[in-house]
């Protein structure tokens, strides 16, 4: 009987019905008045489509379909927004609708077991983001200020630069340790010596995070990987798992050192005023120990590459255009001289290195497709559905190339952020931070530093 069957069903047949079923499950399941966009395989989705840059695959796509475009992976709806209008209308006109983020189990989720800033939504994100304004503000000046810790970090730099006796030399390991010794200090009142063990360790499992970064999927959440036995399946994963469990450990370390150590007249870095906000919140607060090692390693893999790829891009950009070069230099040695380092405060005088500082933003795009949103209930956005909880994809890339806002945009010219009289302009289309509600905590520690010079 069971022969008869599969004599009767062939291969090609059997394989064709399946396949029709499934496409027919698909397309019954697509939400009705979805933005249109590209169709993927079941299951995987648009996934294997994607590609090594995502960013300019989706670009090209909104060619075709046009800003707001959907596609899904492993059966989540995922929309692209491809231009400055749409993006503001999603993140500032309708920005509470947008303020959540993805919370499936994807690779970041794994990374901080759901306990980081950026993992954050509702009123956990609001009380941590609260919190590190208030604590990034309050180190303003004086000991703990962040402005004396980076000048500090810079001498070093300097001093590194001295060494080299003005020969060739490729500053990007220099520009690495420093950005890492800037959050060590921040988060842990370090200043490391580049030998030390401790620096040496903490630098290297950023290294070690970053090489292994590519070879995963990173964003793309995955509804059953949390029950698949990736240990025995996959070698990034074991490399990933030792890598966390290590920056974990130094993290507990740390954290030791700080609470046997720790006098609440004398604050000395963030962790301090975790612990200090710790013992005095109420229960109902959700600051703890776990968290508090999960916005660590929050700060050494936001806070370390994304600056010295940044420093590093500007680096190369001056030397391919020495007269930009001069004209910054001549007018940090009108405005700050030689005598001093420069201070944050020193920018309002200085409208021609600023300009230069947002057109290196603009050009060298190190996020670009920025943080992800998500909308915690169904919405819509000009006509479409987007279905609830949806992964929302800002493309900064684009908005930071498009000809509307930038003629000639692969041309590096500082002057697109100075009107007639030398002076800063604000740009219709400039968000290296994006916009809205989810704003980046290092440009409000920028805007503090306007109020702080308001008030002198
Ligand atoms: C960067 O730090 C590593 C690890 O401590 C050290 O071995 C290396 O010499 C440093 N490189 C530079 C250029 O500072
Ligand atoms: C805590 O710091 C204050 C001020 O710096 C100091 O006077 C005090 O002795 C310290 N307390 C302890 C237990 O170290």
């Amino acid at each position: 009987m069971l022969t008869y069957i599969l004599n009767w069903i062939s291969l090609p047949v059997l394989l064709i019905t399946t396949a029709a079923g499934l496409l027919i499950v698909y397309y019954l399941e697509r939400p009705k008045n979805l933005a249109p966009g590209p169709i993927g395989f079941p299951l995987v989705g648009y996934l294997p489509f994607l590609g090594p840059q995502p960013h300019v695959t989706l670009f090209n796509l909104a060619k075709r379909y046009g800003d707001i475009l959907s596609f899904t992976v492993w059966g989540k709806t995922f929309i692209h927004l491809n231009s400055y209008s749409v993006i503001l209308d999603a993140y500032l006109e309708h920005g509470d609708m947008f303020a959540g983020r993805p919370q499936d189990f994807s690779f970041f989720w794994w990374l901080t077991d759901g306990l980081g800033i950026v993992q954050s939504e509702g009123k956990i994100w609001q009380e941590h983001r609260r919190f590190a304004l208030k604590t990034l503000r309050d180190f303003g000046f004086g000991k703990l200020s962040l402005e004396g810790r980076v000048l500090e970090i810079a001498k070093d730099i300097l001093n590194a630069l001295k060494q080299t006796y003005e020969t060739p030399y490729d500053m990007s390991n220099l520009l690495a340790n420093s950005t890492t010794n800037v959050i060590c200090s921040l988060m842990f009142d370090k200043h490391y010596n580049y030998q030390d063990p401790e620096f040496l360790k903490a630098r290297s499992l950023t290294q070690r995070f970053f090489l292994l970064l590519p070879g995963i999927n990173a964003f793309i959440p995955r509804p059953f990987a949390r029950y698949v036995p990736w240990s025995l399946l996959s070698k990034d994963y074991r490399d990933f798992a030792a890598v966390k469990k290590e920056f974990y450990e130094m993290m507990d370390e740390f954290i030791k050192e700080h609470q046997e150590t720790f006098n609440e007249t004398c604050l000395r870095d963030y962790t301090d005023v975790y612990l200090d906000t710790m013992r005095k919140a109420d229960s109902s607060e959700s600051f703890s120990l776990e968290r508090l090692k999960a916005i660590g390693l929050n700060m050494f893999l936001a806070g370390t590459e994304t600056t010295s790829n940044t420093l590093y891009w500007g680096m190369k950009l001056m030397t391919l255009h020495r007269e930009i070069q001069d004209r910054v230099y001549k007018e940090i040695v009108e405005v700050v001289g030689k005598e001093r380092f420069p201070s944050m405060v020193d920018r309002y005088n200085m409208p021609y290195t600023e300009a230069t500082l947002m057109e290196l933003q603009r050009f060298a795009n190190i996020s670009p497709l920025s943080i992800f949103h998500c909308n915690p209930v169904e919405t819509t956005l000009r006509g479409y559905t987007i279905p609830k909880r949806s992964v929302i994809l800002a493309n900064l890339w684009n908005v930071h190339r498009d000809p509307i806002h930038w003629p000639n945009p692969d041309k590096f010219d500082p002057l697109r952020f100075l009107d007639q009289d030398g002076k800063v302009i604000k740009r219709e289309g400039f968000i290296p931070f994006s916009v809205g509600k989810c704003i980046y905590i290092s440009q409000k520690k920028k805007s503090n530093h306007q109020k702080y010079q308001r008030i002198e």
